[in-house]
């Protein structure tokens, strides 16, 4: 069985974030998203990964080398246009052939990973299996309905779901999803939709599987559900300090604390994780806070938010809260006169003030 991992697509939900980085890259408790779906792919047994990858090719293909470090074989696979998820499967066919696969979106997150799923799908050998979960808002996902136990409608972002269970993106195929994404028409978003390639499945008679998982899952696509993300996996964290912590400062719960930070007389309220040769002085941070490598945080307090890479924010007097700050940014108290905010904000940001 091989892994095919999409990691193509423009991340247009979590701009301006992603002009610069590819979604997939973006870090929950400091580590790509994509990661934890190498990690689990690994875990379940497979060892041949294709990567399908589109712009951000370069970057992705940086970041995660010959998948050798997860005991992976990664073949990276070109889409050279975000076309849509089924599209992914088309220009994949060259690699997978007829071996059976599992798909797997590069910026989902789930709870226990998917070995045990693989397992069902390599015993039972349906033509496909998809995983659902049931969730607050279907109509931001593909629905399914089920009579039975059986599959017998999805739904890509139906205006009115019949149930509440999202298609989760992973998905287990055999050789029979090329014929359905061959045959399939562009939806209304002008995607080839892999809803439609399964519903082409099930109209065909082909046994499609569902499987609802219990666990957590998450599409980190968007702010909200990034930090999510982020707070649920660092509520899992394991207690662990390893840079320089002074008398002065009070570290609570779970926190990390990696190699080369540096903590003066300041507060960290766990779950937080604090990356390489980070400085916080005389701040408070926490709870659910990630902060990356080489940041300053100085004078500020911060929570449930993420910190990318050699940012730095000093002497902010109000606490920063829900915020995703990307990486080489700078927020600091501005000269005194005039008495006005001053802004270099890219296109798509968000800046959200609260007047004391
Ligand atoms: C895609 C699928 C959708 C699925 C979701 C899971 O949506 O089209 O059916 O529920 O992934 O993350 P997209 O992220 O392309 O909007």
């Amino acid at each position: 069985m091989k892994g095919l991992i999409l990691s193509g697509g423009k991340g247009v939900r979590l701009r301006p974030i992603t002009f610069t980085n590819a979604k997939q890259l973006v870090p929950v408790a400091n580590k790509p998203v994509l990661f934890y779906g190498l990690e689990a792919i690994a875990e379940a047994g497979i060892e041949e990964v294709g990567i399908v990858v589109g712009e951000t090719k370069e970057e992705i293909k940086e970041a995660v080398g010959d998948g050798s470090r997860w005991g992976l074989k990664v073949t990276y696979i070109d889409q050279p246009e975000p076309l849509g998820l089924a599209h992914a499967v088309k220009v994949s066919e060259w690699y997978l052939k007829d071996e059976p696969f599992v798909m797997y979106l590069g910026d989902n997150l789930i709870k226990g990973g998917i070995a045990d799923l693989v397992e069902e799908f390599r015993s039972k050998r349906p033509n496909a299996q998809i995983l659902l979960a049931h969730v607050e808002d279907p109509g931001r996902f593909g629905v399914a309905e089920l009579h039975d136990d059986r599959v017998v409608k999805l739904t890509e972002k139906p205006k009115e779901p019949k149930s509440d269970l999202a298609l989760v993106g992973v998905y287990m195929f055999d050789h029979q999803i090329f014929e359905a994404v061959k045959s399939i028409k562009p939806s209304r978003r002008k995607e080839l939709e892999i809803t439609d390639a399964i519903q082409y499945m099930i109209d065909k008679g082909l046994n499609v599987q569902p499987y609802v998982i219990q666990g957590w899952w998450k599409d980190t696509g968007k702010l909200e559900d990034m930090l999510e993300a982020n707070r649920i996996v660092l509520d899992n964290l394991k207690r662990r300090i390893e840079g320089t912590i002074d008398k002065a400062s009070r570290l609570e719960g779970k926190v990390v604390v990696e190699k080369g930070a540096v903590i003066r007389k300041s507060v960290i309220r766990g779950p937080v994780i604090i990356g390489y040769n980070t400085l916080i002085e005389n701040s408070f941070i926490g709870p659910f806070t990630s902060i990356h490598d080489e940041v300053e945080i100085k004078n500020s307090e911060i929570e449930y938010s993420i910190i990318l890479k050699n940012s730095s924010i000093i002497n902010i007097k109000n606490r920063i809260s829900g915020s995703l700050i990307g990486k080489n940014v700078r927020i600091y108290q501005a000269p005194s006169k005039p008495k006005a905010y001053r802004f270099m904000l890219g296109d798509n940001s968000e800046a959200g003030i609260r007047e004391a």
